[in-house]
């Protein structure tokens, strides 16, 4: 680590939008030399630098070199997903006595916000230091009526990379009509930063997860992880029963499931990830009740990333921390309604370290 080094912002063109918008990149890098670039297309975080093992700095997110890659169409690389991550049912909700009808994207179901979501909107950003890091703060008015939802939604996303090598993201939003929000991020992580992530070992703080049926829409019951390959609570390699004939796995084809979060945590721990091979640790911690462990098992080889990787099947993985899917249809589920005068906040830490085993980290 240099000692005179500081936290620096960058920022740069990245490219027009159809639509003609210009569209940055911005560079965040602390003092110890970790790097994040987000662009304010989709609030899309499009690497994270951070050192392995030997102090060699590597990339550990999938994604794409220029703005086309992102353009072209892709799964929610790096992405804000709103106003609900994950499933919606039929893409149909009830609130306050009214139906309302949502854009269905993912079959007869709506996901991620729906046909343009806040993975595609361009955001306001504006670029930040404070005595904890450096940061970008990005805003964006999701209009009433927008893919079906109610209510003019005023959303700002907050990034912060600190000094402790953590980037945290914090979620924010009001509205002037009831309406439901569900805000996460969609980064895929590949610890080695090359391969697949089936030798990634994974500690989820979760007794339980949302079993799902064939659409991935929850069945509304939640299950024990107990004596399942779904049981992260000691931990378990990624790639270590994933193909096991378990009903859940083989309808995900491999994990693509919402945890409940065991709660209380400290300081809010929900995963650790560790990879072997680089020595890389990654800790979750958030503020809300569950994570979305999906595995890549969507990624077939059709996609050419940075620096010409191609995207195999599982080669990455994300922890997208949510409200259950398809809450707004779950009366049993913790509520995901906004109202007007409430204010959604929520927070979200990505905390990066070199270790020698998934035991190490925060204590
Ligand atoms: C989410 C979903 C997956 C898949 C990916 C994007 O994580 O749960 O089923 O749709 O997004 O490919």
């Amino acid at each position: 680590m240099n000692a005179d080094a500081k936290d620096t912002f960058k920022q740069k063109a990245f490219g027009k939008t159809p639509d003609g918008i210009a569209v940055q990149l911005y560079t965040l890098r602390n003092s110890q030399g970790m790097e994040v670039k987000i662009t304010n297309y989709g609030g899309i975080v499009v690497s994270v630098l951070v050192p392995d093992k030997n102090g060699k700095i590597g990339d550990v997110l999938l994604g794409f070199d220029g703005l086309d890659g992102y353009l072209k169409g892709n799964p929610y690389f790096g992405a804000i997903v709103g106003r609900y991550g994950n499933r919606i049912a039929k893409g149909r909700f009830a609130l306050g006595g009214k139906t309302y009808t949502l854009a269905t994207n993912n079959n007869e179901n709506h996901l991620h916000g729906g046909l343009k979501g806040f993975d595609k909107a361009v955001w306001k950003a504006e670029p930040f230091s404070s005595v904890e890091g450096v940061g970008l703060k990005l805003h964006y008015l999701s209009t009433d009526g927008e893919e079906g939802y109610p209510g003019n939604l005023d959303v700002t996303v907050i990034y912060t990379l600190t000094r402790h090598n953590e980037l945290r993201i914090e979620y924010a939003a009001t509205t002037d009509k009831p309406t439901v929000v569900n805000l996460t991020n969609h980064s895929y992580f590949n610890l080695a930063g090359k391969g697949t992530i089936l030798e990634h070992e994974l500690l989820i703080n979760a007794d339980k997860f949302v079993p799902v049926d064939k659409g991935l829409i929850p069945t509304g019951q939640l299950q024990s992880v107990k004596g399942t390959p779904m049981d992260f609570t000691t931990p378990e390699k990624i790639g270590g029963r994933i193909s096991q004939d378990f009903e859940q796995l083989k309808i995900g084809g491999g994990y693509d499931h919402c945890y409940v979060l065991n709660g209380p945590r400290i300081h809010n721990l929900a995963v650790k990830a560790f990879c072997a091979s680089s020595g890389r640790l990654l800790e979750l911690f958030t503020t809300e009740p569950a994570v979305q462990l999906y595995t890549g098992n969507f990624l077939d080889g059709t996609l050419e990333g940075k620096g010409g990787q191609i995207y195999q099947k599982r080669s990455g993985f994300c922890l997208e921390t949510e409200h259950y899917p398809d809450s707004p249809n779950q009366p049993a589920f913790p509520p995901v309604i906004l109202n007007p005068g409430q204010k959604y906040s929520t927070t979200t830490v990505y905390k990066f370290s070199v270790a020698s085993s998934i035991s190490g980290g925060s204590k």
